[in-house]
């Protein structure tokens, strides 16, 4: 700081402070990185590397005219595994035993067809239960009662009603609240653990909540309210540290201007976007505009703040560590990411017969 009436700059400060500014803004490249991880698991259908439009707008508007239950029961199983995406998986791959009862040693290709189809009779029974209005007394008395388009389809046999001697009233007498209490209630109750038990469905009444016809089907709000807080407060944290070291970049003033408070902004209006979106789809497209925004602004703090930080000795170290980076991200994508995602793409009953393959394989040495 010989000028004393220049501006302080990042350069100004000792080598160690850079460096620790440094390696500071290098984690929180990686920790975005690994949110937009988060963000493939949480929000992309399987084999697509982030969501797209399609899957934006159905998590945060949802589909006009159907109930959060219905369309998480309708929803494929590709889908994620959450509020967002499809709880169908609840009847498969998520439920108890599939391993067990989906095991290649004691069980055949079509005996494990079979046991899906009996599935889908136990998701056609439950989708029905709500279509025709979640008839109160059908799910205390443990009966549903099975339209004529349903009839003949098979239905897991421990969930039809039986009488005294164990057999069958009638194939078309479902036990719906057993179905639900087995295949949801395991997760959704508020004496399990883990963060399904915030969302009980053990009651009539915890069910009805999320049986209502929404204006938007999309992401409940008790789910949105909690990522907007963690959001808000943890991303704000983040940009506002990577903004104030921008700002003290030698970069023209109305650079610094610009993009110090950019992702900040940015990321207020993205969330804004989320809880707007419930009335107007539109602002789910206006959305994939503020998150790249977010994502453009985080970018421009991190590399152009790196760079900014050294003299021409440490840019070209910089300079070497981002070619090594940009390296080692290529090979991942070709050796990790892109047979990962194409795995994905496969149909589930294909990913199961794979899976079994590789079982007998291996216990066959
Ligand atoms: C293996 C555990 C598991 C099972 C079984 C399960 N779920 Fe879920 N469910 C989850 C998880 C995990 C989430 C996502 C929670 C989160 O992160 O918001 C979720 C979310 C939900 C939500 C959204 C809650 C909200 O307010 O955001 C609904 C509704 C739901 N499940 C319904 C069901 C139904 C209906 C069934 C039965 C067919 C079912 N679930 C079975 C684990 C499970």
């Amino acid at each position: 700081m010989s000028n004393p009436t220049a501006r302080f700059v990042l350069r100004d400060l000792s080598l160690q402070s850079r460096l620790v500014i440094a390696a500071f803004l290098i984690a929180v490249g990686l920790g975005y990185f690994s949110a937009l991880v988060q963000l493939h698991f949480q929000h992309a259908t399987s084999g697509n590397l982030l969501p797209g439009t399609e899957e934006t707008l159905a998590a945060y508007h949802g589909r006009s005219g159907l109930s959060q239950l219905e369309r998480l029961l309708r929803a494929d199983e590709s889908q994620s595994f959450n509020g967002t995406g499809s709880m169908r998986q609840a009847f498969f791959g998520k439920s108890a035993r599939w391993r067990i009862d989906t095991n290649p040693k004691k069980k055949t290709p079509e005996q494990v067809q079979s046991l899906r189809t009996e599935r889908e009779g136990e998701v056609e029974a439950v989708l029905d239960w709500i279509v025709t209005g979640l008839n109160k007394d059908d799910y205390e008395s443990d009966k549903h009662t099975l339209p004529a388009h349903l009839i003949g389809r098979p239905v897991t046999d421990r969930y039809l009603v039986k009488d005294a001697n164990d057999k069958p009233v009638s194939p078309t007498q479902v036990r719906i609240k057993s179905i639900l209490d087995e295949r949801c209630v395991r997760c959704h109750s508020a004496d399990k653990g883990g963060i399904p038990a915030q969302f009980p469905l053990d009651t009539y009444e915890d069910i009805q909540a999320y049986a209502k016809k929404e204006f938007a089907s999309g992401m409940s709000l008790t789910r949105l309210a909690q990522t907007t807080h963690v959001h808000l407060l943890g991303f704000s944290m983040l940009f506002g540290l990577t903004g104030i070291i921008f700002s003290f970049t030698s970069y023209p003033g109305f650079v610094r201007g610009l993009f110090g408070p950019w992702a900040l902004v940015a990321q207020v209006l993205d969330i804004g976007c989320w809880w707007l979106s419930r009335y107007d789809p539109l602002f789910a497209y206006i959305m994939l505009a503020t998150g790249g925004m977010v994502a453009l602004g985080l970018c421009i703090h991190i590399l152009f703040g790196l760079w900014d930080l050294f003299g021409a000795g440490g840019r070209t170290i910089l300079f070497i560590l981002l070619l090594l980076g940009a390296g080692l991200a290529a090979y991942l994508k070709f050796t990790v990411l892109d047979p990962y995602l194409s795995r994905e793409r496969l149909a589930p009953e294909v990913r199961d017969a794979e899976r079994h393959n590789l079982l007998i394989h291996r216990a066959g040495g």
